[in-house]
């Protein structure tokens, strides 16, 4: 019979294969330059990585009696670092869904009342403990598909008290669940019709402060129909002023200088991208702004592709994320990213993998997370295949057979 363990350690043997990005970010054409160890054992200890490398030289190092896992035959990768979400909403837009199929943009939608007004009514109108309900069985399914870390913005409230809700729901479910959230106040995500921007603006600077005491980051929806450039950066200057890291969303449907804005303020992380200028591009590959792009709202929204290739030529730090929410993508599976950015993107598995990983962390102002080397946190994907390639060459079907936060098994299938 196996012995119990009796250390906090956690120890797995004999994977077929480890294969990892390396900190704290891999910049322009870095990216697919994964460190691979085949075979492999890994050791990890207080939530850390203490050793990884051929199996018996790590069991060497291992001490007490830890928690072992046999990963004969499988890969081990980093948890996944999903940096672009929306997860907490209430509702779904499928019928939107439909009219997407028939023909119509997003402009059109939400021109006819859906888009993200539509998932603001249902946020406004759903009770706290249901929000939290809802996100929470997001969040299950979200580590059953490999992340281990995920950001989730606020902006389906546009109003302090509903804002603040949403806040709270990722403020308790960091404390109830194994997957690290990140919160940001995306309180300028659009307008409600019976106001004007101009008086939203001002509720948002009075809502900031408050905004500050929950939330790492702020974001804004820059663009001509939501919040145009000079808005934007009044927003984000204040709360800049106010200790808060900054992502953007920038370049979604128009280039209209959001992403020199975002790049003017240092923003930690632009997500979208899919319009952006050549100069723009230079620009952001010898920035320290990560270039977060979003693969499954192409897919889902029929609209352009961001210019992968070209961010990663000009030296980018390129990240891969869901965007999950209602509206544009409503998965929340990685693996699939991982997928599409190989597939309508051009990313190699090398790369994409790196991009859902390390270079997720660093969008999120994270270090020593989303790689596997000694001193990072054991945050891990055990797949139930031998090399990480086949991962989004068997798209379509979850691979994840184990997930381990911060040295715990989360997750087993
Ligand atoms: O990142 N662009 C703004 N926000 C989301 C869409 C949210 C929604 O449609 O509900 C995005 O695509």
């Amino acid at each position: 019979m196996a012995q119990p363990p009796t250390s906090s350690g956690l120890l797995i043997r004999n994977a077929a294969q480890i294969a990892t990005g390396t900190g704290p970010a891999m910049r322009g054409p870095e990216l697919g330059s994964l460190r691979l160890h085949a075979p492999a054992s890994l050791y990890a200890e207080n939530g850390k990585i203490v050793a990884v490398g051929p199996p018996g030289e790590v069991e060497r190092k291992v001490e007490g009696a830890p928690r072992i896992v046999d990963a004969s035959g499988n890969a081990v990768i980093p948890g996944f670092v999903d940096a672009h979400t929306h997860a907490v909403f209430a509702g779904s837009r499928v019928d939107e869904f439909v009219d997407k199929i028939r023909g119509l943009s997003y402009a059109e939608i939400a021109q006819r009342g859906g888009g993200i007004l539509s998932t603001v009514k249902a946020v406004r109108a759903a009770g706290k403990t249901e929000l939290k309900e809802l996100t929470r069985a997001r969040l299950q399914s979200a580590l059953e598909h490999g992340t281990t870390t995920m950001e989730i913005k606020s902006g389906y409230g546009l109003d302090r008290d509903t804002e603040i809700k949403m806040l709270e729901v990722v403020e308790e479910l960091r404390a109830e669940q194994p997957i690290d959230l990140i919160p940001t106040f995306l309180g300028a995500h659009a307008v409600m019709p019976d106001e004007s921007r101009g008086s939203y603006l001002e509720k948002l600077l009075a809502m900031l402060p408050e905004a500050a005491g929950k939330s790492a980051f702020c974001d804004v929806f820059c663009d001509p129909s939501y919040f145009p450039v000079p808005e934007s950066r009044r927003l984000l200057e204040a709360a800049r002023k106010l200790g808060m890291k900054l992502h953007l969303h920038a370049g979604q449907f128009s280039k209209d200088g959001g992403i020199r804005l975002g790049l003017d303020l240092g923003a930690r992380s632009m997500s979208h991208l899919d319009e952006i200028t050549d100069e723009e591009i230079a620009l952001l590959g010898k920035s320290p702004t990560a270039a977060v792009l979003l693969p499954g709202v192409a897919l889902f929204g029929h609209t352009p592709l961001p210019p992968a290739r070209k961010l990663i030529g000009s030296g980018a730090i390129l990240a891969i994320a869901s965007n999950f929410n209602p509206g544009s993508c409503p998965s929340l599976s990685m693996p699939l990213m991982i997928a599409l950015a190989c597939m309508q993107l051009g990313l190699s598995p090398a790369e994409a993998l790196s991009a859902a990983t390390v270079n997720g962390a660093y969008a999120l102002g994270l270090e020593g997370v989303g790689t596997i080397e000694p001193g990072s946190r054991a945050d891990l994907v055990i797949l139930d295949l031998p090399d990480y390639r086949l991962l989004p060459y068997y798209f379509g079907v979850n691979h994840v057979r184990t997930v381990v936060k911060g040295g715990r098994l989360a997750w087993q299938r």
